[in-house]
């Protein structure tokens, strides 16, 4: 098929290299002149294991093309996914939407034959009856159809969980274009992955009622954390406990810091602002939000308290500073709130994350990037590891710590408190 992806970010790019890499032709578009053509040397502008050589090998076979030309690019498929961010507005608990109409404005010049236009991006409740009616004021309703086909994937393990998706979910009334999409996702379907197809509002629904389900199982466990450093059981052993129990599942059960990214920060606002425009209060998902906010507050009072409340030139090493592994977002990540709030506090901040420098902290006084974990931690003072990479799992400190008495705070529990009690090394986990 011949398919146009607008928005060549994490959803964009990785989507659209895959359906190429599954023998459809594709064109990935942005606005972005510097990206595009570092797409087309081969060069991904974003951290994703496995997308380069997929890009490259598609790009190679004439599959894959890149292009800063909407309506070129638009008229050239039938069906066109859209891609584009969907961040809050400012000041608002809403979706900004602005670039998905600017976008749709843009399709709807290049409209001369039948086209399925998506939505990929995450789109608040009645989006999709929005775009449809701009496409109206323009062109005839049987030059198109509007679909919703919310994106899952996880930044990370983006490729797998394209091919391998638990769902794919397809939002549309039409029956000839869920004929179609069902085809083009039939190399997937036939490896498993179950298809689901409901009304467009439904679907649309679906993806923000699934992140902020995810975003509270995370909060309710760092809840339960908190309430185990009171009473002295160890968190991991609740999660474990729970996580057994079928009905529960033992994924995104597990403590740490306050949930961040590119999505669940911005899809639980959104949800909660859809709601009040419906006249409903999503009690459950705001009160989610208001802890996930307190979160960060918690830890950076725990590092005070670790700190005996002296931050003045404390050396403190940061391993991992975006809001998970495998990936170089630095959206939403808590690092951002307390590596300010540290550097502030006059204490001396060398961090290292294995995707390299972050221009967030360029403005901070005393936060340092370290070209490896070794320089990062020569002479801490404070240990925190914040992302749980594999190249923080197995560190010996005593080894690598040109200092005595220096202090772990391991935020997603990678070390056994056992062993570095053992090892005389002082050690904080989170519920522990
Ligand atoms: N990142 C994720 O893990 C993830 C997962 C599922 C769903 N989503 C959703 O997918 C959407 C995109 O997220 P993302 O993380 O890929 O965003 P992103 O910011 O990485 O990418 C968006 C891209 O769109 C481009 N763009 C904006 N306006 C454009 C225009 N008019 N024409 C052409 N290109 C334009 C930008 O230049 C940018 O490259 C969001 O709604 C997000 O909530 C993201």
């Amino acid at each position: 098929m011949k398919i146009c992806m607008i928005g060549t970010g994490y959803v964009g790019l990785v989507s659209g290299v895959c359906f190429s890499d599954l023998g459809n032709d594709v064109i990935c578009v942005d606005k972005d002149l510097n990206k595009i053509e570092k797409l087309k040397k081969g060069i991904i502008p974003i951290y994703e294991p496995g997308l380069e050589e997929l890009s490259k090998k598609n790009y190679i076979a004439g599959k894959l093309k890149f292009s800063t030309n909407i309506s070129d690019s638009v008229s050239k498929s039938d069906i066109v996914f859209i891609c584009v961010g969907t961040p809050t507005k400012k000041n608002s608990n809403a979706a900004d939407l602005g670039q998905i109409f600017n976008v749709v404005k843009n399709i709807r010049k290049s409209i001369s034959k039948f086209k399925i236009i998506i939505t990929k991006s995450t789109v608040p409740v009645t989006t999709g009856d929005k775009i449809e009616k701009i496409l109206l004021k323009k062109k005839p309703k049987k030059l198109f159809s509007v679909v919703s086909n919310p994106e899952f994937l996880r930044e990370g393990e983006a490729i797998r969980d394209f091919y391998y998706p638990d769902r794919i979910v397809i939002g549309t009334e039409n029956n000839n274009t869920n004929k179609i999409l069902k085809n083009l996702y039939s190399p997937l379907i036939s490896k498993g992955a179950k298809y689901f197809n409901t009304s467009r509002k439904a679907a649309e629904l679906i993806k923000y009622a699934s992140n902020a389900f995810l975003a509270t199982k995370i909060t309710f466990i760092n809840e339960i954390a908190n309430l185990c450093e009171k009473i002295g059981i160890n968190a991991e052993d609740i999660s474990i406990g729970m996580g057994l129990d079928e009905r529960i599942g033992s994924r995104f059960l597990r403590p740490g810091p306050a949930y961040g990214g590119s999505c669940f920060p911005k899809d639980t606002k959104a949800i909660i602002n859809t709601a009040a425009k419906f006249n409903t209060s999503l009690s459950l998902i705001k009160n989610v939000v208001k802890s996930n906010q307190k979160r960060t507050v918690i830890l950076l009072k725990r590092i005070s308290k670790i700190l005996n409340h002296k931050f003045k030139n404390k050396k403190i090493c940061f391993l991992g500073v975006t809001f998970k592994a495998n990936t170089d977002d630095m959206r939403e990540t808590s690092s951002l709130k307390m590596i300010s709030f540290l550097s502030k506090k006059g204490s001396k901040i060398n961090y290292f994350d294995p995707t390299g420098k972050k221009n967030e902290f360029n403005k901070l006084k005393n936060v340092f990037c370290s070209k490896d974990i070794k320089t990062a931690l020569i002479k801490a003072d404070l240990v925190i590891i914040h992302t749980e990479w594999n190249d923080f799992k197995s560190l010996n400190f005593k080894l690598l710590i040109k200092k005595k008495n220096f202090i772990i705070y391991d935020m997603r529990n990678l070390y056994s408190p056992i062993k570095m009690k053992k090892d005389k090394i002082k050690y904080f986990g989170i519920g522990k």
